[in-house]
């Protein structure tokens, strides 16, 4: 691990060694990745990032595995998209779009798995187990069938299908669960010592939050090193906001940027904010949200680990947590694909939801720079998007009475 020091708890500060396979500190605290910035400082300069590859290992100097660990499949340095029509309608005039859809396997996902893979590769870790909302399965099974490490996936059993039908075509030995998420992470917990399984749960490892922390790298250097006025990103786990939060306090060690940040706006759906809840509450932690339900899959986090991360991140920042309903965001969706050719998963829709609605509250101001992530493809939720599609709506359809076949 070429500049890595230490690992560091989140939440009561004890050091822990590098080199050595972790999940939570003993106190319950996820652990972050901390790196000697100083030597980094001096040897890696803003200008010679562009001399690094069109993917998220152009920052391989902040990221934990060594070069010949790293399995890639071309995630991150993904487009930063301005969506002047989009923008134009909702009053906000400096909108941007980071399309992370375009990622492997279809999500944001890659980046923090891709990582974290390479860290299992690394530390020779051979048999991995993951609870999943859908697209991490999707991604952890992709860059563990790359690097031949077994994968073993809890899902809900609704997560939409195409989640299921890619972590079976990556061979992940799928389990579907009758449940949400949180029981999927309890049955992984349960089994993976007498498994041998590395429970490689969202912020039980340290890896895939340095992963997702590459968007707020690129973020910046896409903006010529000038953070945003304010993030809208679509939190379950809330991964890729706290490893924003931490690129921006790495990218400042580095010189590379001032102590301006984005508003970070914490965007999640009505049927399950825990995170909105403790914001509007102003609670330093969240409660469990009983009942979650959304078509946002990925927002279905009844009770995020790392909730503590992202509200201190929401707050000191002056950002804000806003929930959005599930026709919300398929209306956005529809409009962000109609008016920028973004087709995005509902979860990234949610932003432009959330958008309008703090425009309206006048937290953000029409001239502000704003960037939504758009986390995922809307080309992997069929089953949502289908209830503003349906096939049988189509005229000609109708009109030919059916299924067009040859003459
Ligand atoms: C498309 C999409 N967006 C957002 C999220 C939430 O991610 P995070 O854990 O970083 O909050 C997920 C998680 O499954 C997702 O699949
Ligand atoms: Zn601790």
């Amino acid at each position: 691990m070429p500049n890595v020091t230490h690992l560091e708890c989140s939440l009561c500060g004890k050091r822990h060694e590098a080199g050595q396979v972790w999940n939570l500190c003993e106190c319950g605290g996820p652990l972050l990745v901390r790196y000697d910035l100083d030597r980094v400082r001096h040897r890696w300069k803003r200008r010679d990032v562009s001399n690094g590859p069109a993917s998220m290992w152009r920052y391989a100097p902040v990221l934990p595995p060594a070069n010949g660990s790293v399995i890639s499949l071309g995630e991150g340095w993904t487009p930063l998209i301005r969506a002047n029509r989009l923008g134009e309608r909702l009053g906000a005039h400096n909108l941007w779009v980071k399309d992370e859809g375009v990622n492997p396997t279809g999500s944001f996902k890659a980046r923090g798995l891709s990582c974290a893979v390479s860290m299992c590769v690394e530390l020779g870790i051979r048999k991995v187990a993951i609870p999943s909302a859908g697209n991490a399965a999707g991604a952890l099974a992709a860059y563990a069938a790359a690097a031949g490490i077994e994968t073993h996936i809890f899902m809900p059993k609704d997560v939409p299908e195409a989640n299921y039908l890619e972590s079976m075509a990556y061979g992940a030995k799928v389990t579907l669960v009758d449940g949400l998420i949180s029981d999927c992470g309890r049955m992984v917990a349960e089994r993976a010592a007498a498994e041998g399984w590395f429970d490689i749960t969202t912020l039980k490892e340290p890896y895939r939050i340095e992963g997702k922390k590459t968007m707020g790298y690129e973020v910046a250097e896409q903006l010529d090193w000038e953070l945003p006025d304010a993030i809208f990103y679509p939190t379950g786990g809330g991964v890729g906001m706290i490893g924003m939060w931490k690129a921006f306090a790495e990218m400042e060690h580095l010189g590379w940027i001032g102590s301006r940040r984005p508003k970070m706006i914490a965007v999640q759906a009505d049927g399950c904010a825990p995170v909105v809840r403790a914001w509007e509450e102003n609670e330093p932690r969240s409660r469990f949200w009983d009942e979650a339900t959304t078509i946002a899959s990925g927002l279905r986090v009844p009770k995020p680990l790392g909730d503590f991360l992202i509200l201190e991140a929401v707050r000191k920042s002056g950002g804000a947590a806003v929930a959005v309903s599930d026709e919300a965001m398929l209306d956005a969706g529809a409009r962000l694909a109609q008016e920028e050719g973004v087709f995005a998963a509902p979860e990234g829709a949610s932003c432009v939801a959330g958008l309008e609605k703090l425009l309206a509250s006048g937290l953000l101001k029409p001239e502000d720079r704003v960037v939504l992530y758009n986390t995922g493809t809307g080309l992997k939720y069929p089953e949502a998007y289908a209830t503003r599609f349906p096939r049988t709506a189509s005229g000609q359809q109708d009109k030919l009475g059916g299924l067009i076949t040859p003459r």
